[in-house]
C-alpha cells in the first residue's frame, strides 16, 4: 500500500510541562491520505490550532512521530522544517492576512518571490491561481477595495500558486457571513477534485459536514473519524449550510 501523505503517531504537544502543564495533543494518530478532504473538528480549546500547527511544520511536537510525504518531520530543526513548509503546505487563516498596500496580483506573487521562482513564471501562477478563485477582474484590487470573501480567496489564491500537495485551512469562513461561506467551501472543494489533499479546521458542524471525513477532537484526543456518506449530495448540503 501507499505510504499516507500523512502520518501521525501518539502525537502529544504539553504547553508550560510540569505543574501548570496543558496537554493540549494526547496521543494523536491519524493517517490522511493524497488527496482526501478532511474536516477537523472540535470546540473551542480542544486543540484544533495546535494540531494545525503540528500538521503545518509551524511547530514541533513534545513527543510522537509525524511523517509527511515520507519524511520524519517531527525532529526537524527550524531551517529543514520551514523549507518543509514552503514545499508541502498551503496555509489559509481566519483573518486572511493579506498585506495592505500590495494588490492581489502582488499578495498572490510574494511567496513566490520568497521561493525563488522567477518574474515571469511567478505571474503565470498568479494570475492562473486568481483565474480559478474567480478574481480574474480583481487582480489590481487591494485588499481594503475588495469584500471579506474575495480577499479570502486572494488568500487561498495565494496558498494555492506554488502549487503544494497540502491545503490546511484554519477557520477559514470564521469572518465571512453566509454566502461568502459558501463560495470559499465550494472552491475548497473544488480544489478536492483536483486532486489536493484539503484539510479544513473549524468548530462548526455545518462547515464539518461539507468535507468527505470529518474527524472531531475534544480535550487534545481523536473523539470519532468518520467518512460523510452525504458528501456531494446537493440538497444535504443547502440543508447544512441554511441550519
Ligand atoms: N502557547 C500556549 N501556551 C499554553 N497553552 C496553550 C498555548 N496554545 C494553546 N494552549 C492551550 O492548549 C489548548 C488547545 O488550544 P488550541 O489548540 O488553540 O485549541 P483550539 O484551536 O481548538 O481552540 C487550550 O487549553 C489552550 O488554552
Ligand atoms: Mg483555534
Amino acid at each position: 500500500m501507499e505510504e499516507a501523505l500523512i502520518r501521525v503517531k501518539d502525537l502529544c504537544k504539553i504547553y508550560n510541562p510540569g505543574e501548570n502543564e496543558v496537554r493540549a495533543l494526547d496521543h494523536i494518530n491519524l493517517e490522511i491520505n493524497k488527496g482526501e478532504f478532511v474536516a477537523i473538528i472540535g470546540q473551542s480549546g480542544s486543540g484544533k490550532s495546535t494540531f494545525m500547527n503540528m500538521l503545518g511544520c509551524l511547530d514541533v511536537p513534545t513527543s510522537g512521530e509525524y511523517f509527511l510525504n515520507g519524511t520524519d518531520v517531527s525532529t526537524m530543526e527550524d531551517n529543514e522544517l520551514s523549507e518543509v513548509r514552503n514545499r508541502e503546505i498551503g496555509f489559509i487563516f481566519q483573518g486572511f492576512n493579506l498585506i495592505s498596500n500590495l494588490t492581489a496580483i502582488e499578495n498572490v506573487e510574494l511567496p513566490l518571490v520568497y521561493r525563488g521562482v522567477d518574474r515571469k513564471t511567478r505571474h503565470k501562477l498568479a494570475v492562473e491561481s486568481l483565474t480559478m478563485v474567480g478574481l480574474e477582474k480583481r487582480m489590481d484590487h487591494r485588499p481594503n477595495e475588495m469584500s471579506g470573501g474575495q480577499q479570502q480567496r486572494v488568500a487561498i489564491a495565494r496558498a494555492i500558486a506554488a502549487q503544494p500537495p497540502v491545503i490546511l485551512a484554519d477557520e477559514p469562513t470564521g469572518n465571512l457571513d453566509s454566502a461568502s461561506s459558501k463560495e470559499i467551501l465550494q472552491i475548497l472543494k473544488s480544489m478536492h477534485e483536483q486532486g489536493k489533499t484539503v484539510i479544513l479546521i473549524t468548530h462548526d458542524n455545518g462547515i464539518a459536514a461539507q468535507a468527505r471525513r470529518v474527524v472531531r477532537i475534544m480535550d487534545g484526543k481523536i473523539e470519532s473519524d468518520f467518512i460523510n456518506k452525504n458528501y456531494g449530495k446537493e440538497e444535504y448540503i443547502k440543508n447544512q449550510l441554511d441550519a
